[in-house]
């Protein structure tokens, strides 16, 4: 490994979570209903996987929609879900000459089966990429799949499989959504709300946190090359001291 190679290991996260926040308000500022807001992120989103293509980040998870986000008005929620089956429609193409590894993760179960086979159809045509492995979050909640992954060790201890004493935070995370993927380096939320609205909860457990207050149509390379830069500027220390690290 060269210094320009060791440099691009030490401040380059692998692993980058965002919660594309503020699409409403983007829209609301601008005098347009909120739907606008949500047609408008699609061009974020493409900056977005073009900025971790370019950088060599290897994991991209993108929060498109929570558990929770069904408690919207029904025409929102509608015009989401429209959204997001046009968007497959367009993009994986794209996506796959890019060698991108796409997946759904969240509870698939709730969306209609035209939609489902859209996702498995783009799961199986980018499966052996390598380039990126891109996280499209829908229907996900942070809970959701913690219990998941608790149900999925249970089904294997009551099968005989695997053993009480063999549950670890390793057999643990291999249940998850993200299993076989690295935790959560850095974790973005754009639309000036500091929280983490049930997104990776288990991933996230030593992820550094940026907020900032741009609306997610907005985000561009630049946005998420300034998150980048902070993250290089955090010191990381995983419980050790500050002289252990450095
Ligand atoms: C994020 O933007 C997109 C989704 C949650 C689907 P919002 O729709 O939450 O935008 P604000 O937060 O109301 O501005
Ligand atoms: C979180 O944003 C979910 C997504 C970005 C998809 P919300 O806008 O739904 O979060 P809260 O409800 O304000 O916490
Ligand atoms: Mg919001």
């Amino acid at each position: 490994m060269n210094a320009s190679e060791q440099l691009v290991e030490k401040t380059i996260p692998q692993h980058v979570a965002i919660i594309m926040d503020g699409n409403g308000r983007w829209a609301k500022k601008k005098g347009k209903i909120r739907t606008f807001g949500h047609q408008s992120a699609v061009k974020a989103v493409r900056a977005s996987v073009s900025y971790a293509l370019k950088n060599g980040v290897q994991v991209l998870t993108l929060f498109a929609f929570s558990s929770e986000n069904w408690n919207r008005p029904a025409e929102e929620v509608g015009v989401l879900m429209s959204l997001f089956n046009m968007v497959l429609g367009s993009e994986v193409k794209k996506l796959h000459k890019n060698k991108v590894r796409l997946k759904i993760i969240g509870d698939t179960s709730r969306f209609d089966s035209k939609l489902a086979d859209k996702i498995h159809q783009a799961e199986v045509l980018t499966e052996k990429n390598d380039s990126l492995v891109l996280n499209i979050a829908a229907n996900y909640g942070g809970r959701w799949d913690i219990v998941n992954a608790t149900k999925a060790l249970l089904v294997k201890v009551q099968a005989g499989e695997l053993a009480i004493a063999d549950i670890n935070e390793e057999s643990f995370t291999s249940e998850t959504s993200t299993a076989g993927l690295p935790a959560v380096d850095l974790m973005i939320r754009t639309g000036g709300e500091q929280r983490i609205s049930n997104f990776l909860l288990w991933q996230t457990a030593y992820a550094e946190l940026f907020f900032s207050d741009t609306f997610w149509p907005d985000f561009n390379e630049d946005c998420f090359q300034t998150a980048v830069d902070a993250f290089a500027d955090r010191q990381r220390r995983f419980g050790k001291t500050s002289e252990q690290v450095t």
